[in-house]
């Protein structure tokens, strides 16, 4: 089969960089490569997000570039064909379909194993528009994976019933689903038997993770990560995105238990005032997450943690915000994401009435980054000195060089040696002493560079 060439330009969050190497593998059979360049493709995807405004508004100004190159393939004799997939898909899918009639495939997040039929009609000029829900499941009708170095993403639950008022999740990737954990387990080890040792399950909602068990009865996120840890030569053991109310006692528990689940967690907190969080529907108290940080904390002393924080949600005061700053202050993240508020249409936020002017919600913002970033840097810095292990995953920028991450997912460079030692520790995983670190990465030693550690 003649090879063609394929560009996905993956917006967003992680379910859709997940979703991006799904497409690949169900469009490999049909002759598609990837390419990392958009002019010799002969097919490019959008996998497109809609959480924020912005995100959606860059969907149509790429359209825009996409449009001219198409047309230009056109006058050379060769055909480009132009897919718009992910959460704007879903959510503006006619629209799209309107305002960009040069796209020949639109289609939302739950279609993707039925790609191929859609390739078929599109290279018969006919025009694609799917944003159903189907009733078969997804995951069975898609290929094994192909895994892409030593760390993998596995989705393992999608969509979310929680109805925070600010997002479009609940709309954009319907009800929750939680995968089989056969199937689930099945996937990892196909991807462990392929060199992988880190896995990051995925999910809007992961840790409200409720799939059928192996036992026949349903399973807890905990119950499924225990069963994922015993997995052998899988040493890492990662998940995002979670919600405060789905931290319960065992998953608390486990973080203490397990040395295969990292001890650096992403648990989004957005707000840290007690209205502005009941505004949201996020159904908890600031209090409450505190209690949460303690007792992981307690289970597991080194966890580090990571956030999301919005500013200016409507009716946010200057109180409410000094609140979110105050529990910011006391908790300290390693790291964080934090957005202005942006109004989603059909979302119940939209329509509150005390909308805050962009002035404030970009001051707010500014001081926030600002707190977030400094918290960020002295925890890279508070590493240094410190022994941590480090799986290498690739070689580094110079010579030399490999690059590897810590616990909590910074890159590590370290001095190793020539370019077999590199090859040979790539998907290792060592003891490293810390010796610099900056905003986003850090340096270290080998304090063994003979054995890898036992893991
Ligand atoms: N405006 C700003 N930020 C939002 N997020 C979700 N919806 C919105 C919105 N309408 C942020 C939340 C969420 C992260 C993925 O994106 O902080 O946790
Ligand atoms: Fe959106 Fe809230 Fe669901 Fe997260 S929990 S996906 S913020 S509705």
């Amino acid at each position: 089969m003649p090879s063609k060439k394929l560009y996905i330009k993956t917006y967003g969050c992680q379910m859709n960089v997940y979703d991006s190497t799904r497409m690949t593998d169900v469009l490999a059979p049909l002759g598609y490569e990837t390419t990392e360049q958009a002019d010799e493709a002969d097919m490019v995807i959008l996998n497109t997000c809609h959480i924020r405004e912005k995100a959606a508004e860059k969907v149509y100004s790429d359209l825009g570039r996409l449009r001219a190159l198409k047309a230009e393939k056109g006058k050379a004799g060769s055909e480009l064909i132009l897919g718009v997939a992910g959460c704007v898909a879903q959510a503006e899918g006619e629209e799209i379909s309107k305002r960009a009639p040069f796209v020949d495939m639109v289609f939302g997040p739950q279609t993707y194993h039925r790609l191929p039929e859609m390739v078929a009609k599109a290279t018969g000029r006919q025009r694609v528009l799917d944003t159903e829900f189907p009733a078969e499941d997804k995951f069975d009708q898609l290929p094994a994976p192909t895994a892409q170095g030593v760390t993998a993403f596995l989705s393992i639950q999608e969509g979310c019933d929680k109805f925070c008022t600010f997002c479009v999740v609940p709309y954009t990737r319907g009800a929750e689903y939680s995968r089989p954990a056969a199937s689930i387990i099945a996937e990892a080890k196909a991807l462990v038997a392929q060199g992988v040792r880190e896995l990051t399950l995925l999910g809007q909602n992961v840790n409200a993770y409720h799939g059928d068990g192996l036992d026949g009865g349903s399973w807890t996120f905990s119950r499924l990560v225990r069963a994922l840890a015993e997995i052998d030569g899988l040493a890492r053991i990662r998940y995002t995105t979670s919600h405060p109310n789905d931290m319960d006692d065992d998953l608390i528990a486990a973080h203490g238990d397990l040395p295969q689940l990292m001890p650096f967690l992403h648990l989004p907190v957005q707000s840290g005032s007690d209205e502005v969080l009941k505004a949201m529907n996020r159904k908890y108290k600031a209090d409450d997450f505190r209690r949460i940080v303690e007792r992981l904390r307690k289970n597991r002393p080194d966890l580090a943690l990571s956030s999301d924080f919005i500013v200016g949600f409507p009716g946010e005061s200057d109180a409410d915000f000094e609140a979110t700053m105050q529990l910011v202050r006391e908790t300290t993240f390693a790291l964080a994401y934090s957005f202005k508020y942006s109004r989603r249409p059909g979302t119940p936020a939209s329509v509150i009435p005390k909308q805050l002017n962009e002035e404030v919600k970009s001051a707010r913002l500014e001081a926030l980054q600002g707190l977030l970033l400094q918290q960020q840097k002295d925890f890279n810095a508070s590493l240094v000195g410190r022994e941590i292990d480090v799986l290498f995953a690739e070689a580094g920028r110079h010579a030399g060089q490999a690059m590897g991450r810590s616990p909590y997912l910074q890159s590590v460079h370290v001095q190793v040696g020539d370019d077999a030692r590199i090859r040979a520790m790539i998907g290792q995983i060592h003891k490293v002493r810390v010796i610099g670190a900056s905003a986003n990465s850090l340096t270290g030693e080998l304090l063994n560079p003979q054995r890898e550690k036992a893991a």
